[in-house]
């Protein structure tokens, strides 16, 4: 078969692993040839690929990024966008199309495979919040990252007797704030999925100052929703194409908060794309040879419309429908996880 891979969305570590390990396993179990369309859904529209062989794709599931790179195109929203689709893919003579992406890209995929462009899917999300899957690719790397980060804090705010807040990824689900949150050792978590409650979050440092420790560090996600103000968007910024806005500023607004309130000397640190960025963990290079490995198997099971997904340790597939249908977010579990952790206040 003459198969053609693409990325689409925020780029994510492991993407590579994916992309090598299809192509491995196609070239070599069952003769396929590939190409990879580049700027995700833009390159199909564009016309505009690379091939991808043994030797493109030697050693490119070390790195991070993606070599095909990305973008965030909604091709639903372009008018003739289907029909451009199978033009291209005709006269490339591609036989099926596996699209590597969160849920905005996977909708694109199954609104395609519904008007009959043969294609599959691959989680993608740092956020880890897509459906069905119990942890996608990237977001261990970006754990990893802003655990370093949120450790390194530590230090500089008890030198310094402040607070100080560290905002990290996560639109809708706080699944990197809860796991860098503890596993740095924040004395405050706060995940989208619940509410700010400024005064238990004053409470909580002041508990600190008034046992012996004179700082404060605080994990927020991007996607908190804070008192009077709700999520704390770039006004300045257009929405993207799949109509989400930009959102920054949670922490700045957060850390101004704590000091009016507590009288505490409060900073705030954003760490944005540099969770996304670097090499990918041990653990994501495989979780993305092993998606990249399924996904190869369902082009040939003819499996259109569906998507791989981790269940326990078995890497197998659901539909696309499904998978976007909601966000996977932080339940109960999660939230005792981060109470029984927290100061009795
Ligand atoms: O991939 C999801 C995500 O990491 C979100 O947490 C974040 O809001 C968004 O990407 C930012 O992406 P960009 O600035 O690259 O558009």
């Amino acid at each position: 078969m003459r198969v053609a891979l693409l990325t689409g969305g925020g780029d994510c570590p492991g993407l590579n692993a994916v992309i090598y390990a299809a192509v491995r396993k196609g070239i070599n179990h069952y003769g396929d040839e590939f190409i990879g369309f580049l700027n995700g859904w833009r390159g199909v529209l564009d016309n505009n690929f690379i091939p991808l062989t043994l030797e493109t794709v030697d050693g490119i599931q070390l790195t991070g990024g993606t070599i095909l790179h990305s973008s965030r195109t909604n091709l639903k929203k372009i008018p003739g966008g289907v029909e451009k689709v199978q033009e291209v893919l005709k006269a490339n003579k591609i036989d099926a199309l596996i699209a590597l992406g969160g849920d905005d890209t996977q909708s694109v995929t199954l609104f395609l495979s519904e008007h009959g462009v043969p294609s599959v899917g691959v989680p993608k999300t740092i956020d880890n919040d897509l459906n069905g899957t119990d942890q996608t690719f990237g977001f261990d790397t970006a754990v990893m990252n802003a655990t370093e980060a949120v450790g390194r804090i530590h230090t500089t705010a008890d030198s310094h007797n402040r607070v100080i807040v560290v905002e990290v990824m996560g639109r809708d689900a706080g699944w990197i704030a809860y796991a860098s949150g503890v596993a740095g050792g924040a004395h405050v978590i706060l995940v989208p999925e619940k509410d700010v409650d400024i005064d238990h979050v004053c409470a909580l440092l002041k508990y600190n100052y008034d046992h012996g420790k004179h700082y404060g560090v605080v994990v927020v996600a991007e996607g908190c929703r804070l008192p009077e103000v709700g999520q704390v968007i770039d006004e300045a910024a257009n929405l993207d194409s799949f109509g989400h806005a930009r959102l920054a500023g949670v922490g700045e607004e957060l850390a101004n908060m704590i000091e009016k309130k507590t009288g505490y000397e409060t900073r705030s640190v954003n760490l944005g794309h540099t969770q996304r960025g670097g090499v990918p963990t041990a653990c994501d290079r495989l979780l993305g040879q092993r998606y990249g490995l399924h996904a190869i198997d369902m082009v040939h099971e003819k499996k259109w419309g569906r998507i791989a997904v981790l269940r326990g340790l078995d890497i197998t597939d659901i539909t696309i429908k499904e998978a976007i249908a909601t966000n996977r977010r932080l339940d109960q579990r999660f939230f005792d996880v981060i109470a029984d952790l927290e100061a009795k206040v």
